[in-house]
């Protein structure tokens, strides 16, 4: 099979924010206490945070990271986790009814996420509370001093305020298994009045305001639509949340759903930009997908979980290869909307839906999904280019006219850099990629990465890393033209310098 690319440096999509690679820490299962928090781990620093899972977060150069939730945010009161460790409150925590220690709160998540290089994106109790909360905890985190909350700040230890820049208006506050639910009326008001007073508050913050929980919901994309008629010009950004799964074992079509999420992004910003029209506005909504992965393997672990111990294994999905391949055509899926996507987090980051597992008092390894992730943060900076590609297509199961090729690349002017990120969605043939690089001159290849597997359903565990990239692409440049094969059912990143 043959495809072809055009990629011209004259074509840009926009500048890619460097949140689009962010992630999410949720205070469920073992995301915080026994994997970014184990006092009594061999690798554990003064502060009880896993050195070994540090290491492999900042290797990934993730820019944001969402905090507390997730679901787990509706019904928390921030104040339970700061302040002396000894009298923080245990209590029920009712999103995933487990035993909340509070043993790490707000400052020490502040403290971790700067030993990780990467900035906090703080969500907010819509569900069980409202305006009040919010602001307090924005005072708390970003007031310098000289008044309550900052003053409480200061005597917790923490002089120096953490400056949180972007904020969420709740969570998921569609869906019926919120605590505190809201209808779009109910929530458009709430999530309009809390943006107002945290803004007084704080006027240089970014807010997100809640979108659907997922696009199959039934009120998409109504819920847009009547929320932001409220929250329009207090917000800079809506939220997308998706998840998707082969519990039908159908790789072909699992491989496609790529184009799914690429309709939900077109369908928001239709809404957005609605809206925009409607109010007469100057402002252009920006989109932040900040829940995006596979969830699916563990649900039926899930539902063996005691109630209300600490740090069950939830949520604890083992990806296998297609896995990988999936969230290489998602990451993709960012980069192409880059002029509207501007945050995106991979939800979650450890143990919890995640690229980085551990082990109780033992070794941290990388899933799957870790690869295509760590691969488009590191190399999928600079301008997002437009690229003209032909591919031989295919009917699946719920799609049409599923292209082979799903690719796309980036241009790194200030390191005069460009990078072609490929997924080759054929099960049994390769892909000969013909791309035209002609504005290009002088580049060379300095690296072709492919992860590839003859077993989709290939999985890496503590003992063993079974699916690893490898740099042995198959690839040639001559006179402007770039000659590729991209291997069956594989992810490529072809670098030129
Ligand atoms: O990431 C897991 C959960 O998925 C989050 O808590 C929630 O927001 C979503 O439903």
């Amino acid at each position: 099979k043959k495809a072809s690319m055009v990629v011209d440096k004259a074509y840009r999509v926009a500048e890619i924010d460097k949140r689009i690679y962010g992630s999410f820490i949720e205070h469920l299962g073992r995301a915080v206490y026994g994997g970014i928090y184990e006092p009594g781990h061999p690798t554990a620093d003064e502060q009880g945070f896993r050195k070994d899972v540090l290491e492999l977060v900042r290797d990934l150069n993730v820019p944001i990271v969402r905090y507390p939730g997730g679901n787990m945010v509706s019904a928390y009161n921030w104040e339970d986790g700061v302040g002396p460790v000894a009298s923080r409150p245990r209590r029920l925590e009712l999103a995933w009814r487990t035993i909340e220690t509070n043993e790490m709160g707000t400052n020490e998540f502040a403290d971790w996420a700067r030993k990780a290089g990467s900035d906090v994106m703080m969500a907010v109790n819509l569900g069980t509370r409202g305006i009040d909360a919010a602001r307090n905890l924005l005072e708390y985190c970003n007031h310098p001093s000289g008044s309550y909350y900052s003053d409480l700040r200061i005597s917790h230890g923490y002089k120096e305020p953490h400056k949180i820049k972007t904020w969420c208006l709740g969570n998921e506050m569609d869906g019926p298994w919120q605590v505190g639910q809201k209808t779009p009326e109910e929530y458009g008001r709430l999530a309009a009045e809390t943006a107002k007073a945290m803004r007084l508050v704080d006027p240089t913050i970014e807010l997100v305001s809640c979108g659907s929980s997922n696009s199959a919901m039934p009120l998409f994309p109504q819920w847009e639509a009547t929320t932001l008629e409220h929250t329009y010009e207090h917000v800079d950004f809506v939220s997308l949340h998706q998840y998707f799964g082969n519990a039908e074992n159908d790789p072909a079509n699992y491989l496609a759903k790529g184009l799914e999420m690429d309709r939900f992004i077109r369908t928001v910003i239709s809404t957005a930009d609605f809206i925009k029209a409607k109010k007469r506005s100057k402002k252009t909504l920006n989109l932040s997908f900040d829940e995006w992965n596979v969830w699916y393997h563990s649900n039926d672990a899930d539902k063996q979980i005691e109630p209300w111990t600490i740090a069950p294994p939830q949520l604890e999905d083992h990806y296998n290869f297609e896995d990988a391949l999936l969230v290489g055509t998602l990451l993709i899926t960012f980069l192409k909307h880059a002029d509207r996507v501007k945050i995106a987090c991979l939800a979650q980051l450890v143990n919890v839906i995640a690229p980085i597992m551990t082990e109780q008092g033992g070794s941290a390894w990388r899933q799957t999904i870790y690869y295509p992730y760590l691969h488009a943060s590191l190399y999928g900076r600079g301008v997002a280019l437009h690229t003209l590609s032909k591919s031989p297509v295919y009917d699946s199961k719920e799609f049409t006219d599923v292209p082979y090729l799903e690719s796309t690349a980036v241009y790194n002017e200030e390191k005069e850099e460009v990078a072609i990120f490929a997924v080759n969605r054929h099960l049994e043939e390769g892909l000969q990629l013909e791309c035209d690089m002609r504005s290009f001159e002088g580049y060379k290849i300095a690296e072709h990465i492919v992860l590839e597997n003859s077993d989709l359903k290939a999985r890496n565990s503590a003992a063993q890393e079974a699916v690893v990239p490898h740099s042995g692409g198959n690839s040639k440049l001559d006179g402007g033209v770039l000659q590729a094969v991209l291997a069956a059912k594989s992810w490529n990143v072809i670098r030129l310098v």
